[in-house]
């Protein structure tokens, strides 16, 4: 009798959504990027793909963090701590095996989905939306001096 081989798990892969938008349009196109290479990865290409992916992160995070420090984004330190350590369990990953493996592949492409997802929805999030509030004027400027205007003149 021959023993049937285990089938392949579907590859876990993850489109873009609209719903990982932050509201800041160059970072949002850098993820949705982010998410197309890491679509791309399969076996036939895998170190081209894992540089370009390398390259495309260090310049997403450096542009991410000259948002976030230009802005005067209060927990930048915080993030500046989760790339780094993307970075270095990227690193470990990548010197954990010297061959590729189609399942190695997958592996890779599950941590880099979830990874991003997670650092996106939580972390990024809270970004795009102290900016917004940020970047939102007062409602006092708009409002012209009404009541609001009168007790600040009062008490302010
Ligand atoms: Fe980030």
């Amino acid at each position: 009798m021959t023993q049937q081989h285990p089938v392949h798990k579907a590859p876990f892969a993850v489109e873009w959504r609209e719903g990982f938008c932050i509201g800041i349009d160059q970072l949002d196109r850098e993820h949705r990027h982010l998410f197309s290479l890491v679509m791309m990865l399969n076996l036939g290409t895998v170190e081209q793909t894992v540089e370009q992916l390398l390259d495309y992160v260090v310049t997403h995070f450096s542009n991410e963090q000259e948002a976030m420090e230009k802005s005067g984004y209060p927990a930048f330190e915080a993030h500046l701590k989760q790339h780094e350590e993307f970075a270095s369990q990227i690193a470990d990953f990548l010197m954990g095996s010297d061959g590729w493996t189609e399942e190695r592949v997958q592996d890779l492409r599950r941590f880099l989905n979830k990874w991003l997802i997670g650092h996106i929805m939580t972390h990024d999030m809270r970004f795009g939306k102290w900016l917004a509030t940020k970047n939102r004027p007062a409602p006092d400027a708009a409002a012209g001096s009404g009541r609001t205007g009168l007790v600040g003149r009062l008490f302010g």
